[in-house]
């Protein structure tokens, strides 16, 4: 039984009463990164490396975090975390890296259901160097990726696939396994973009066997802080775009300049606060373990909260769902559900719904190729309402009614 009305207590922000369906964009944050980030900024303010008892303490935390973070995508070892302003950044930054790589002739796969967060970065190494890009459809009916095609684009003049764990457009979640064994069997690299996965379901990078995966902690109940995981031997191998004085070694080589220290303390915040959702009273759990069962916890209740969303989104009039509708195959996606309403420009939604308090985001979301393919790009994209574990039903019936007033009206 998933406690939700103690859940909601630890997000001081819920507390104005709006219905926060954004979530996809940046989700409410947790009391424990409040509070990880304010004992930062009291006890353990400095840069790092002094001789100093805040600068050590910071340093303290800093290593804690990363160990935690480590811990959340069972990573191998700590080093194998880096941080940085976002995933974009890391992305672009760990790109020109890869670019080393690469000879003309090369060829890397990306895929139309992707954010441009990890097509971008990619277009942009292949025009540097001479490199060709293979694209990768996905079925326009239910918005799942054409594995066949995947499957068919990768050839031994690839050099990276890079591919969405789950799209933060339609909420469809990707065969990442299966994509990672097809970029192993060519000896090239994979590149998964987990930003929209991290919040609802628990990752296993050692599981995924992937050489590299990025999220980002504001989707996750943190602060806003990027995250990019890499093989150990991997990320030693590249060379980093940095400053002579920096470290020689990851994590230190790519995390370039000076971190937001108090922010990689929030990091640490939102991991409690997931594996306390694991915890029982009186439990003494490894992290691993509790952070798996808080993660299985939100998922069941996320469950079903899709199934009634999905379920009273279809009785709206003229609203066309996008991806997977089937309510048995509601495990084959994230809880983020977009839509289009007949009559109705996707932002206008979007202001109406606002000015019942209920906040979704509408557009495009810089999933410009997945919103092309569909033919939306015309009518300010789609409607997105994006569930996290702190939602309920009674603000599902809200949304529901709202929607079917509009289409009263
Ligand atoms: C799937 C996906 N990838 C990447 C990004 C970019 O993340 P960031 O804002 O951390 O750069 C987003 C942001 O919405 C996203 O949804």
């Amino acid at each position: 039984m998933f406690k939700i009305d103690e859940v909601r207590t630890h997000f001081p922000g819920l507390d104005s009463g709006a219905i926060f369906f954004d979530n996809p964009g940046g989700t409410q944050v947790a009391r424990e990164v409040m509070m990880r980030m304010q004992n930062y900024f009291l006890y353990a303010n400095a840069n790092h490396g002094g001789a100093f008892r805040t600068s050590q303490a910071s340093d303290a935390v800093v290593l804690e975090a990363r160990e935690a973070v480590a811990t959340f995508l069972n990573a191998a070892r700590p080093e194998e975390i880096v941080f940085g302003q976002n995933m974009t950044s890391l992305t672009l930054h760990i790109s020109r890296s890869i670019a080393r790589l690469l000879q003309p002739g090369d060829e890397i796969v990306v895929t139309r259901l992707d954010h441009d967060a990890n097509i971008a970065p990619w277009l942009l190494i292949a025009e540097d160097r001479g490199c060709e890009i293979r694209w990768v459809d996905f079925r326009p009916e239910d918005c799942t990726l054409d594995m066949q095609a995947l499957e068919a684009a990768i050839n031994e003049r690839t050099k990276l696939v890079a591919i969405g764990y789950a799209s933060n457009a339609v909420g469809t979640i990707n065969d990442v396994r299966q994509a990672v064994q097809l970029t192993r069997r060519v000896g090239a690299l994979s590149f998964v973009d987990a930003v929209q996965y991290a919040p609802h379901k628990l990752i296993d990078v050692q599981e995924l066997d992937c050489d590299l995966l990025a999220c980002s902690a504001y989707k996750f109940f943190g602060p806003h802080t990027g995250i990019l995981y890499g093989k150990y031997d991997l990320l030693e191998r590249l060379t980093a775009y940095k400053v002579r004085p920096a470290g020689q070694h990851t994590p230190d080589k790519f995390e370039t300049g000076t971190q937001s220290y108090e922010s990689i303390a929030g990091v640490l915040g939102a991991l409690e606060y997931l594996a306390g959702l694991g915890t029982g009273e009186g439990e003494k759990l490894e992290r691993r373990e509790a952070l798996a069962r808080g993660m299985q916890a939100l998922e069941s209740y996320e469950e079903e909260l899709s199934l009634a969303l999905l379920a009273g989104l279809q009785t709206v009039p003229g609203l066309k769902l996008l991806g997977i509708t089937a309510a048995e195959r509601v495990g084959q996606r994230v809880p983020t559900f977009s839509f289009t309403l007949e009559g109705w420009n996707s932002r206008q939604v979007a202001e109406r719904l606002a000015a019942e308090d209920i906040y979704v985001w509408s557009g495009d979301f810089y999933a410009l190729e997945a919103i092309a393919r569909l033919g939306l790009e015309n009518q300010g994209g789609i409607v997105r309402v994006g569930l996290a574990h702190y939602n309920t039903a009674q603000e599902i019936d809200k949304l529901i009614s709202v929607l079917k007033q509009l289409q009263a009206n």
